[in-house]
């Protein structure tokens, strides 16, 4: 590894960053450390974690509070896009690592460091989303990842910090690993690493056990322009304020709990719980009033977009070629999905209970089955016929 005078690393204030700081001076004979935390949403209050940096050790120690770029940015075009990785995990985590990604890259630029740092083990999706992301927005910065090599344990590690003059709260230590944001929370770990057992409850912070839900089902409105959220209940909201207060509304009917086995693009099979409330509800929303705007055609061939969107998200292709080119397909698909979707929380599920738009190509005369009918009947007949006639020709072959 060459000669590094100034690295920028993304801080979160918990053991592995803190731990990243002496570690880089010391052992990779980076000159300065630079560290950067970014406010998504976690509701954390960053300015202790901006001060630890310092006393750990950092020359500079940034906050970047980019919550409503996270969700107009991140979030949006993966609402826009259904994006349900494997079907089920609305990417909450995995959204937050191209934009982190980004912040790390232009503060390289703007303070003219050689080189990018992180926390992450090699085990995990978020180093390959980290490094990639940061490849393709400069190929010419530096990537170290120290902890990806140091093969220290937890304690080592902390006994290392400490030694380093780093003194770690002595908070009863979690058996959990949590990531969390706006868009949600990934717990993995303890108990949780046996796949047949159920989650205790304990381990959900932003939904409701189902035991305590409300008794009444709940509806919510949802306003979409163009395929992007833009109204709860009838008022226009900004991106943050519309998904904190779906996250309580729809948290508190138990909605937006996913607990999955799900395949890491390490090769490696892990069993995750999310909570994403109003993700879930988005997601379940927008596609609803998709059915209504968008032609049967576009919406099959959308749903292959979707998953591979999904995949590429996930696997820290953010910022890539076939990703720029789906994103295309996407934005020209939602110019006509604007549009008010009615959607029912109860016990744990979010189900769409109505749907309108102006845009709508629903068409009731030719849906009614009372006396409005428009529809032509006879056209039927022939229209069959030519449909079914592969099948009637084939039919005949077989059967002799
Ligand atoms: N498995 C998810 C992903 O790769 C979330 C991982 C988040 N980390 C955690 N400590 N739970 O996107």
């Amino acid at each position: 590894m060459g000669h590094v005078k100034k690295a920028v690393l993304a801080y979160s204030g918990g053991v592995d960053t803190s731990v990243c700081i002496p570690y880089l001076k010391n052992e990779c004979g980076v000159e300065e450390v630079i560290t950067l935390a970014v406010d998504l949403g976690q509701g954390a209050e960053l300015e202790p974690v901006q001060q630890k940096a310092l006393d750990s050790g950092a020359k500079e120690s940034l906050v970047a509070n980019v919550q409503e770029r996270f969700v107009t940015d991140f979030a949006f075009p993966a609402i826009q896009a259904n994006a349900l990785y494997e079907n089920r995990y609305p990417l909450s985590t995995a959204l937050a690592r191209p934009l982190i990604a980004q912040l790390l890259v232009e503060t390289a630029e703007k303070y003219g460091a050689d080189a990018i740092a992180h926390g992450c083990t090699g085990k995990g999706n978020d180093q390959v989303r980290f490094d990639v992301s940061i490849a393709a927005l400069n190929p010419n910065l530096a990537i170290l990842a120290p902890a990806r090599g140091w093969g220290m344990s937890r304690e080592e590690a902390i006994a290392y910090g400490e030694h380093h003059g780093i003194s770690f709260a002595v908070k009863k230590s979690s058996p959990y690993s949590i990531d969390l944001n706006l868009l949600g929370r990934a717990i993995e770990a303890g108990h949780l690493e046996d796949p047949w057992t159920e989650p205790l409850e304990e381990v959900y912070t932003m939904t409701r056990a189902m035991a305590d839900t409300p008794n009444d089902p709940e509806y919510v409105e949802i306003g979409f322009d163009q395929g992007v959220p833009v109204s709860l209940n009838g008022q226009k909201l900004g991106g943050v304020e519309l998904i904190t207060r779906l996250n309580a509304i729809a948290g508190n009917h138990g909605v937006g709990r996913i607990d999955m086995v799900e395949n890491r693009l390490v090769g490696i099979k892990s069993r995750e719980i999310y909570e994403c409330p109003a993700m879930v509800v988005l997601i379940q929303a927008h596609r609803d009033l998709e059915s209504l705007v968008l032609t049967a055609d576009v919406t099959r061939y959308k749903r292959g977009i979707e998953e591979t969107y999904s995949q590429l998200v996930y696997n820290g292709l953010w910022f890539s070629p076939l990703k720029t080119a789906l994103d295309a397909f996407v934005q020209k698909t939602q110019e006509r999905v604007t549009g008010t979707v009615r959607m029912k929380l109860f016990k744990g599920n979010a189900t769409p209970a109505g749907r309108k738009s102006e845009l709508s190509l629903y068409d009731m005369g030719l849906a009614t089955y009372g006396a409005e009918d428009v529809f032509d009947h006879k056209a039927a007949e022939g229209f069959i016929y030519i449909w079914g006639l592969p099948t009637r020709v084939w039919s005949e072959r077989v059967r002799g």
